[in-house]
């Protein structure tokens, strides 16, 4: 358990992203998150934030894809949102826990039906035969839930990340950026500027 952001960290966070929103940056909750995979090799992909609190940031997967097996062995993550609209960049590192199953729950339960039948058709990151494959398993998990809710797979579900370092780059004239890290030390965030 590492210590929560403090509120000037997250209302930094918020407004940046609400700056993008309203420039209209496309989707601003798409970040790249990078794990670690059991030979040390980064991977990256891109995901969408489904939720920032003190706690950390919230996103949603299949727990037995490429990226679920690497935290299941290494919690460590890294990850970026890049605003191109605000030339803003936030960049991200810490350590992913589980949500609760009542959070992933609630948030299951949100999403379109579509997407909850998708989570159960697909396999995430195994090798697929043909697409007809995924719409015969697509077909097939429909007809299983016709006229019911559909649960939540055991296999799908969240992560929060807790961060130890959290940087805002914004970008300046003549690459003079400006670069405001925050960083865990001894158990207080440390606040400092980097060079560009
Ligand atoms: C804009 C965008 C948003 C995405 N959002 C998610 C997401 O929220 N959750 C997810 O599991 N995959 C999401 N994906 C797909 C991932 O990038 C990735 O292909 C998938 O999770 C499999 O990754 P893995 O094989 O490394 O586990 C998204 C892709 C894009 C391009």
């Amino acid at each position: 358990m590492t210590t929560p952001m403090t509120s000037e960290m997250l209302d930094r966070f918020r407004q940046g992203f609400e700056r993008a929103q309203a420039a209209g940056v496309p989707e601003p909750t798409a970040m790249t998150v990078s794990t670690v995979d059991d030979q040390n090799r980064p991977v990256a992909r891109t995901i969408l934030l489904k939720d920032a609190d003190p706690g950390g940031f919230v996103f949603y997967t299949n727990l037995r894809s490429r990226k679920g097996r690497h935290l299941a062995s290494n919690p460590a993550v890294s990850l970026v949102f890049w605003w191109r609209e605000t030339e803003e960049q936030v960049k991200i590192e810490g350590v992913v826990e589980p949500v609760s199953v009542v959070e992933a729950d609630a948030y299951f339960a949100s999403r379109p039906r579509g997407s909850q039948i998708g989570a159960w058709a697909s396999l995430q990151s195994q090798p697929l035969a043909s697409r007809q494959e995924l719409i015969d398993r697509i077909a097939e998990i429909e007809k299983r839930y016709e006229g019911r809710e559909v649960p939540r797979p055991e296999h799908w579900s969240g992560f929060r990340t807790r961060p130890h370092r959290v940087e805002f780059w914004y970008g300046k004239k003549f690459r003079l950026h400006e670069r405001i890290c925050y960083e865990l030390s001894g158990g207080e965030w440390k606040e400092g500027l980097l060079y560009p």
